[in-house]
């Protein structure tokens, strides 16, 4: 019998979906998948030269537990220039992907009955890790642009709060946090002490000029506090390499580098020296990939927005639009299963992220695939 730990893990509702629609696709089926969470570019060629190498070379043993040193430092640098916050390598940890960072964050900074606050929509994943820390995960509600404000988060702080989850730009709805808010969130938690999470692994993906800031450059306080977490997975097309990072107190990072010592080791050594050029070399895939998924999520905003019954708010960042379907009389779940199997068409059901009345599309998806997928949901949609 497995451990109630085990048992009471969620299993992802995004990967149900997503591979109901693969098992369809390869019985032969002409499935549209907008269920995906990764870019659909390859990663620049730059890149997987500097993996080739790295293997050609035999840079293929342990590393030190929390990465290698010119990584360290190539994230530190990028912190300071990109994001205007000044971590030492030391302050500086590298994992197996984002997603494994913040696990290793639940495990370093959650006690039993700690609470941790996580703003509606969220990232499935967010609620689990809580979960399996034993903490108790409080939702915080968000403006109806699914924006996050410091009064939401204020209402919801109490003696026990020990961390916020900030995701901006935010996965599945896309919205950026306004600066003013972040400046009231700053000075929130440093008021009371709590720790925030800042999910920033969307950072690049910000349309319309629109201005994103990190909160830990706000001031040495602010910084003291938080734990910026980011990844090459989205940034760079490397979902599948698994390099995710972040910059916190020495003191975090430690207990964070002993968790890691006796869990995983070291991330891949071979798509460390990949990571390493990703930050370090040229940039420009990074421009090309953003300009592209900007096309497209006009493209299909404006088409949702067009479809009887569903609405969406246009998406600031990510990529991802998530449209409201609760006209239509259907709860995410029976909309996305039934256009799935009567359409051909995968979303991901809203209930996932903590809202039922909506979906999840990806536009990480070509323009044809768009196009087609939006045909096929605006009829389907009709006939219901
Ligand atoms: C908000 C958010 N954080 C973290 C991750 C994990 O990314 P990684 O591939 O670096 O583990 C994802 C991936 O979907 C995400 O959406």
């Amino acid at each position: 019998m497995v451990s109630k730990r085990a048992s009471d893990i969620n299993p992802s509702a995004t990967l149900a979906i997503d591979t109901k629609a693969k098992q369809l696709k390869k019985e032969g089926k002409d499935v549209v998948i907008f269920g995906a969470g990764e870019p659909d570019f390859n990663t620049p060629g730059n890149i997987k030269q500097a993996a080739k190498k790295a293997i050609e070379d035999n840079i293929t043993r342990y590393t030190p537990v929390a990465g290698i040193p010119a990584l360290r430092e190539a994230i530190a640098n990028k912190f300071k220039l990109v994001n205007n916050i000044n971590y030492e390598p030391s302050e500086v940890i590298v994992s197996c992907g984002a997603k494994h960072t913040l696990y290793n964050i639940a495990m370093a900074l959650l006690n039993k009955g700690d609470e941790a606050i996580l703003p509606v929509p969220y990232w499935v994943s967010f609620e689990e890790m809580i979960k399996l820390a034993e903490a108790n995960v409080i939702f915080c509600s968000t403006d109806k642009n699914f924006k996050l404000t410091a009064k939401d988060v204020e209402e919801k702080t109490t003696k026990k709060t020990k961390m916020l989850i900030l995701n901006s730009p935010n996965n599945p709805s896309g919205a950026i946090v306004e600066q003013q808010e972040i400046k009231k969130i700053a000075k929130l938690a440093v008021e009371n002490n709590f720790y925030v999470v800042s999910d920033e692994v969307y950072e690049y993906f910000v349309y319309n000029n629109k201005k994103r800031v990190s909160i830990a450059s706000l001031n040495d306080e602010i910084k003291n506090l938080t734990i910026t977490v980011n990844s090459v997975s989205k940034t760079y097309a490397m979902t599948g390499w698994r390099i995710g990072y972040c910059g916190a107190n020495k003191e975090l990072i430690k207990a964070m580098e002993n968790f890691q010592g006796h869990s995983t080791g070291n991330a891949s050594n071979i798509a460390q020296m990949a990571a390493l050029e990703a930050l370090s070399g040229p940039q420009d895939s990074v421009k090309k990939m953003v300009s592209a998924f900007d096309e497209r999520r006009r493209f299909m905003h404006k088409r949702l927005n067009e479809i009887n019954n569903i609405s969406c708010i246009e998406p600031e960042g990510a990529f991802y639009a998530f449209a409201d379907i609760a006209k239509t009389g259907m709860k995410s779940m029976e909309f996305s299963s039934k256009l799935l199997d009567e359409a051909l068409v995968a979303v991901v059901p809203g209930k996932a992220f903590g809202s039922d009345n909506h979906i999840r599309l990806s536009y990480a998806a070509s323009m044809q695939e768009i196009e087609n997928g939006m045909d096929r949901i605006e009829k389907w949609v009709k006939r219901k």
